[in-house]
């Protein structure tokens, strides 16, 4: 695998282009594929692209299926709910097909949502779990999806769902989170991470892919297709080289 960095100038342009280069995978996979399928992630950083993914041109909605990388444990229908948010800015203005969308359950106890989405991965892929396009985000603690530093989750392999344990500063600490295995199978996999906030986790990526060290859960992140960290300048300044997307 290799990872490949893109320094844009500003947390809009890191969401213009993962909305944009997604909209490009989507339609080459399209292309190929009777369907395919969308991984999301939750956070702020992807809501402005998943408004602008929803208006882009030429993709034939009901043939992608649409899953999560994550979820906090909560009602679809809560503030704190990564369907809630994608539900409003990317499945309805897309117009989605509600039997396209394959969301976490939340409002499940936490270890029966695992089992439940478990099931509902094996159900629709069987043994060959496929993302076409693999949205990732980044914390300030280098976490990425529901696996957080520290926690259990990060050694599971056996299984595709997994609980997941947010720190307490969380207003969810209750998670669902896919394990490193499933999140490896990924065609691309876009990880867009903005702001100084978030530049030492990203310094100890780097570190990470140097060999220096283990690095955080989001340096741990293996696709089989390819890896492009989407990060903005103030992310970046001084840790990766500039260049234009
Ligand atoms: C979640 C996400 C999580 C997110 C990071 C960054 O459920 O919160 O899946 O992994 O990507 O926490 O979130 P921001 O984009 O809000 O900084």
């Amino acid at each position: 695998m290799t990872a490949e960095i893109v320094v844009l100038p500003t947390q809009q342009a890191v969401a213009e282009a993962l909305a944009d280069r997604t909209a490009a995978a989507l339609r080459a996979a399209l292309e190929q594929k009777n369907r395919v399928t969308l991984c999301l992630t939750g956070g702020s950083t992807p809501v402005p692209a998943y408004r602008r993914l929803a208006e882009a041109e030429a993709i034939e909605w009901d043939r992608v299926h649409v899953f999560w990388g994550d979820e906090r444990c909560v009602p679809p229908d809560h503030d704190e709910s990564n369907y809630a948010m994608a539900a409003r800015t990317l499945l309805g203005p897309a117009g989605v097909p509600e039997t396209n969308v394959h969301k976490m359950p939340g409002a499940c106890p936490q270890a029966e949502g695992a089992a439940v989405y478990e099931q509902a991965l094996e159900q629709f892929f069987g043994d060959d779990l496929w993302f076409d396009v693999l949205h990732l985000g980044m914390g300030d603690d280098g976490h990425t999806a529901s696996l957080f530093p520290g926690t259990d989750a990060l050694s599971v392999t056996d299984r595709r769902v997994t609980p997941g344990l947010a720190p307490p500063s969380a207003a969810v600490r209750e998670r669902l989170t896919l394990t490193f295995p499933t999140l490896q199978r990924a065609g691309l996999c876009l990880m867009a991470v903005a702001g100084a906030a978030k530049r030492d986790a990203f310094s100890d990526v780097l570190d990470a892919y140097d060999g220096e060290a283990e690095g955080p859960p989001a340096a741990r992140v293996r696709v089989e297709g390819d890896l492009i960290w989407l990060v903005d300048h103030d992310l970046a300044q001084g840790l990766a080289d500039e260049n234009d997307d």
